[in-house]
């Protein structure tokens, strides 16, 4: 086995993780108005799945996505179901008009803490036009993987320019909003990493940044097998780097730190993280392991991606009331008693991936 790929895992996890403190990710929009590299742009994945980026549909594009009123019934049922946690999602979620009503209605409902992530093109005409965002949202999450112009229309095929304005038009508008940076940390990106860490620190509206691995979406694609193996970091590595950071590990497996800055940094250690027995079979080594479910434009409530299109799903607005909690109770009960651990090394055997190793 390649170096890389071996765990440095203990044993402990915890078998009986609280359902409240996983969360629903929402997809809102089906489409983007960028096209990054490492993601995934509506590629059909099987005869029924449309799975565009984190779109998980069981229904082709085609057949529509959900209005506010569909939203609203499937957040409600996720949340009787026992979660508090929701980000928003896409797609970029932005595209969606009905999307400042969406995160309204899922406080009201009784979500303790609301999400939304987005690549931020559209933040600034947002708020030029309609003023803060809503205030219901409490944590705004900016995909933002470099603050190099050239290096960041080459991953993403858009324009720096616009983020840094949507990131200061929220700041102006929204000042007690806690804004948050996604940075998938990649073998290209890696030697500037402290030097992203300071500008985060020095742009002062960046309250906490988030550095993602590059997940292998399908290691049965030649382009996703050669992107991994030449851009995939582990957390290990990366923390060997940071090490001067004094990061912790706190209950949901992520590494976590407060700069001398005041920025918060969390990392997932994906080898820790939560999976059940159907994971071992998925050819797609996600982060989220058993802390999340997936509601979809088109009201599938799925507990993952699914890459495999094995388990079980709910079409959500072909249900009602107490009818869906049931449903989605049940489709949420296995993921109560089934865990295991599923590490990065077994994957990468498994699927023949022989990541790039630092030196
Ligand atoms: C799929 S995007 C959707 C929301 C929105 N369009 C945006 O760009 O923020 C959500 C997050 O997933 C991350 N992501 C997408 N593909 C990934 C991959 N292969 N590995 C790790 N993170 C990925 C992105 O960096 C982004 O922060």
């Amino acid at each position: 086995m390649n170096e890389q790929c071996t765990s440095g895992v203990g044993d402990a996890y915890e078998p009986n993780f609280d359902i409240a403190e996983r969360k629903v990710r929402v997809a809102i929009s089906p489409i983007c108005n960028l096209k990054c590299e490492y993601c995934d742009h509506g590629a059909k994945r099987s005869k029924e799945q449309l799975g565009a980026m984190e779109d998980f549909r069981s229904t082709e594009i085609s057949d529509g996505s959900m209005d506010i009123e569909g939203y609203t019934r499937a957040m409600r049922s996720l949340y009787n179901a026992g979660y508090s946690g929701i980000a928003f999602t896409g797609g970029e979620p932005l595209l969606n008009r009905n999307w400042p009503e969406i995160v309204k209605n899922a406080k009201d409902i009784g979500y303790k803490q609301v999400q939304l992530t987005t690549n931020a093109m559209l933040l600034e005409y947002y708020v030029e036009k309609n003023g803060p965002l809503p205030k219901e949202l409490d944590l705004l999450t900016i995909s933002l993987d470099t603050f190099d112009k050239g290096e960041f229309a080459r991953i993403t095929k858009g324009n720096i320019d616009r983020v840094i304005a949507g990131i200061n038009a929220v700041r102006d508008a929204n000042p007690d909003l806690h804004i948050k940076a996604n940075k998938v940390v990649m073998r290209n990106n890696l030697p500037d990493l402290e030097e992203y860490i300071k500008l985060c620190e020095q742009g002062g509206a960046i309250k906490r940044l988030t550095l993602l691995n590059l997940i292998c979406k399908d290691p049965f694609s030649e382009d996703e097998k050669t992107l991994f193996n030449e851009q995939f970091v582990s957390p290990q590595e990366i923390m060997e780097i940071l090490n001067n950071y004094n990061f912790h590990i706190d209950k949901k497996y992520e590494y976590i730190t407060t700069t001398s800055a005041g920025l918060l940094i969390n990392l997932m250690d994906t080898d820790k993280t939560l999976r059940s027995e159907e994971c071992e079979n998925c050819p797609m080594y996600c982060q989220e392991g058993l802390f999340t479910a997936r509601l979809a434009t088109d009201g599938t409530i799925r507990t993952c991606s699914d890459f495999n299109n094995r388990l079980s799903y709910i079409q959500s607005p072909k249900l009602r009331g107490e009818e869906l909690d049931a449903e989605v109770f049940r489709l949420l009960e296995p993921q109560r008693r089934t865990t295991v651990q599923s590490t990065l090394g077994k994957f990468c055997t498994k699927y023949g991936l022989n990541p790039r190793r630092l030196n």
